[in-house]
């Protein structure tokens, strides 16, 4: 069964609680938390403030997809703001072996994510060091973009390294995730789906995270 991690980017801005609670009641594993900066990516959406309200709405996993430049600079207050997973995108970080070490030292699941044009083999010397690796199959900083086809081939490119490297290292697939594409995704051999358009912009979000677990 695949881990389902909602990205609340998707969600009523006005109304996070209500948003929190429907993800409490639903198979949702993890809450999604996408954090954007202006500089690494073209958008601007939550940080610090608003993470520590939901972590305060939940004892589900809050993975926190950080898209910002020198995240190292806030690991430690992402930790106190209650991230479980704290992920940093390998384009930003000049030292990345060191600060995995840093997440991990502070006691989250470390995960680094990689964009469309980066190749997953740029992981093979990391990959042991890694609790997950979020593959984007979108261009980062905006919900609702549509799946990039090559990102099935990364996926297995992927889970080869993993098993090669005999890594426990999950594969989660942020962007463009719906019902119909999700089915290839998992073969391919993902592991977490990420899903933030397909949940919260569907007639019932409850029953479409179930549709999605149940695959
Ligand atoms: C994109 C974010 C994603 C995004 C996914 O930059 O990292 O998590 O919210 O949204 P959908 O599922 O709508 O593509
Ligand atoms: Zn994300």
């Amino acid at each position: 069964m695949p881990i389902i991690a909602p990205s609340l980017l998707s969600a009523n801005f006005l109304n996070l609680a209500q948003d929190c609670a429907l993800l409490n009641e639903s198979q949702a594993d993890w809450f999604h938390l996408d954090v954007m900066d202006g500089r690494f990516v073209p958008n601007i959406s939550f940080g610090l403030p608003v993470i520590s309200h939901i972590r305060t709405a939940t004892n589900k996993i809050c993975d926190v997809h950080l898209m910002i430049e020198e995240p190292e600079n806030y690991a430690v207050a992402f930790k106190e703001a209650g991230a479980d997973i704290l992920t940093v995108h390998i384009e930003a970080c000049k030292h990345l072996h060191r600060n995995i070490q840093q997440i991990k030292s502070l006691g989250m699941k470390a995960g680094v994510a990689v964009n469309p044009h980066t190749p997953v083999h740029l992981l093979q010397d990391i990959i042991q060091d890694l609790d997950l690796v979020c593959l984007m199959s979108v261009n980062p900083g905006f919900g609702g973009q549509h799946f990039i086809p090559q990102t099935l081939e990364k996926i297995r490119t992927l889970k080869q390294l993993i098993i090669a490297k005999n890594s426990h290292c999950l594969i989660e697939i942020d962007g463009g995730v719906t019902l119909e594409n999700a089915p290839s995704i998992l073969a391919a051999g993902a592991d977490v789906l990420v899903a933030g358009n397909t949940v919260f912009k569907s007639k019932d979000p409850i029953a479409t995270i179930a549709a999605l677990k149940s695959l």
